[in-house]
């Protein structure tokens, strides 16, 4: 039962897509567009165009485009109907009569239900005579009962089978579990539990819902955690633990630790602010969500060597989105959780004072390149000027820059001005190789996406492009419609997903005189939504005229009749149904 019309026309009046894409890029009017940095792909120049006059969006360097239902869908990670719905609350309109035959936000709702309850089962099962062991682990920690509870901390039962139990009892399919990922299936193909005897840290998302767990065990055996795989509602490469909390904290700044631990020993200590990203290297994902609630980033890595090699790699991608970055180092080898218990009642403002005083990451590189050489011998000078230097050029701000050429300078004796010469030569050295790298991923990820949508336009260039240029004259021309298809219906066009494009287009004019590319969002794909889009976006600076239109035409029709001939063989009963259908529905009409 699709949305009626009028809301899905309401949603869109009150959803400028300016409006709601300006709260994640920050957009520049250049002529009747709109340019910003995607938010979708890494780059340094600018090749996200927003199209008010169309409501669309397209990105010439990722291929990203669409309405704004597909921006929030990208952006937000939702699907058609969870966007639409975050677009209707933003816009504080109801939804009208919630569709119950969505099989995936089913399934996605009784997965959050299952976690829920997992999580409920979990604490209850810690604070209860069965949860000694569990409690007695976290109060060593040094973990307070309204720290526990704050974080919803819990124990998994030793059993194999407790979880499921109770699972099954309280209403869900062995099927759901395991999509859940609480439970597996075992070699006797009954679910098994898939968390025992350990301590269990909840994830929390942004929206309060629990969508995964970390299980850490009670001793030294491996593994020490378990964590949930992906699942319909938690991807790894964007959860953040904490961040429920953090995204509140008023600090100003976040600060990313690296275990569950350090986080919560954190925020017992009065730093709301901690985050950590799970078990994975940071990635490029979660960088951006921060940097959606913040400016800034404290990394607070363990002080060993794996965590110092995580700093270096977290250091470009946080700043990547944009974000500053400094880093603390906990002195003696700690983490933070160790540090702050091991400093008693003074640990809070212990840490407090690191923070207040750890260094931006460029002079945390500095120092780091300074250790490794001998800056009293001359060649020990030469490599640290030259290492030196290659930091220094990934600065973009000149003021910042100045300030450190002229450290740099004055640390090894050098001229400024030769400190400066170097930096610019760094830089032009760097310009073409990121352009280069640009250009490529472009090409590669254009065309990747192109061929997955439109797989057939490959075989007949010319028809397709002809397709498109039609698909974009009638978005501009809904008028036109009419007179259109009856000089070329959808069976003519030589490529099935232009065919869809066009006769959904057709359909949606109907008797109307308007129409836009948010009426086709629901039937569409993002990858879909994005192809048209691109096919706008090219079209917009050479908009095409009535004339056009015949020579289009005619490219269509000749190369629709040479596949005509070889082609009712090779079309697939489906689209011969589809046939069928269309000259049943054209006679009904007639009669
Ligand atoms: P750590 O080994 O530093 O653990 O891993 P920790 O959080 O400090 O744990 P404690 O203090 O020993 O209790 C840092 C993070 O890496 C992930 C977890 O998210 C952990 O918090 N990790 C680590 C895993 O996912 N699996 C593992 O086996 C180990
Ligand atoms: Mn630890």
């Amino acid at each position: 039962m699709p949305l009626p019309d009028s809301f899905l026309e309401e949603l869109k009046a009150r959803s400028d897509i300016t409006d709601i894409v300006s709260s994640y890029v920050q957009l520049k009017r250049r002529g009747r567009n709109m340019v910003g940095l995607c938010p979708f792909h890494h780059e340094k120049t600018p090749s996200f165009n927003l199209y008010p006059e169309n409501g669309s969006f397209y990105c010439f360097g990722c291929g990203a485009g669409g309405d704004v239902i597909t921006f929030i869908r990208r952006i937000e990670n939702l699907d058609y109907m969870e966007a639409v719905r975050f677009l209707a609350q933003r816009a504080g309109i109801p939804v009208p009569e919630e569709r119950v035959d969505d099989g995936m936000a089913r399934l996605r709702t009784r997965v959050l239900e299952i976690n829920r309850e997992s999580a409920r089962f979990f604490h209850r099962f810690l604070m209860g005579e069965e949860g000694k062991a569990g409690l007695a682990y976290l109060t060593n920690r040094g973990l307070s009962l309204r720290t526990i509870r704050h974080f919803g901390l819990g124990f998994s039962p030793p059993g194999r089978f407790t979880l499921c139990d109770h699972l099954r009892k309280a209403g869900y399919t062995e099927d759901e579990m395991i999509t859940a990922n609480v439970a597996f299936r075992s070699r006797s193909g009954r679910a098994m539990d898939r968390f025992h005897d350990r301590v269990m840290y909840p994830i929390i998302d942004l929206r309060g819902n629990v969508v995964a767990f970390g299980g850490r065990i009670l001793t030294d055996e491996k593994p020490k955690y378990i964590n949930t795989n992906d699942t319909p509602v938690y991807h790894k490469s964007n959860g953040l633990f904490a961040m429920n909390f953090a995204k509140n904290a008023e600090a100003g700044y976040l600060i990313l630790a690296e275990g569950y631990m350090d986080v919560i020993a954190l925020h017992q200590a009065g730093f709301p602010q901690a985050i950590a990203s799970l078990g994975t290297s940071l990635t490029a994902e979660q960088a951006r969500l921060m940097s959606r609630y913040t400016k800034e980033v404290v990394i607070c890595y363990d002080a060993d060597g794996a965590g110092q090699k995580a700093t270096a790699r977290a250091m470009p991608i946080l700043r990547d989105a944009g974000l500053l970055v400094r880093v603390l180092t906990v002195p003696d080898g700690k983490d933070p959780d160790e540090f702050i218990r091991s400093h008693g009642e003074k640990g809070p403002i212990l840490f407090k004072k690191l923070l207040e005083t750890c260094s931006n990451d460029v002079e945390y590189r500095l120092q780091k390149l300074k250790d490794q050489q001998n800056i009293q011998t001359e060649s020990g000078r030469v490599q640290y000027l030259n290492a030196a230097a290659e930091v220094l050029s990934e600065i973009e701000n000149p003021i910042e820059r100045d300030v450190y050429a002229g450290r740099l300078a004055e640390e090894t004796g050098v001229e400024r001005s030769s400190v400066l010469l170097l930096l610019r030569q760094l830089d032009r050295k760097r310009v073409k190789t990121r352009r280069r790298q640009e250009l490529r991923q472009e090409q590669q990820e254009l065309s990747a996406v192109k061929d997955r949508v439109n797989p057939e336009k490959k075989d007949h260039l010319r028809a397709a492009a002809a397709e498109e240029g039609l698909i974009v004259y009638l978005f501009d021309h809904p008028d036109d419609a009419g007179k259109i298809r009856e000089k070329i219906p959808p069976e003519k066009f030589c490529t099935a997903f232009n065919r869809r494009v066009y006769a959904s287009l057709l359909e949606k004019i109907g008797t109307g005189t308007s129409v836009s590319l948010s009426d086709l969002s629901e039937s569409l794909t993002v990858d879909e939504m994005a192809s048209v889009a691109h096919m706008l976006a090219r079209r917009h600076e050479a908009p095409l005229t009535r004339r056009d239109v015949g020579e289009l035409i005619g490219v269509i029709l000749a190369e629709s009749e040479s596949l005509g001939r070889e082609g009712i063989k090779k079309a697939t009963d489906e689209e011969l149904a589809l046939q069928l259908l269309k000259i049943r529905e054209q006679k009904n009409r007639r009669n």
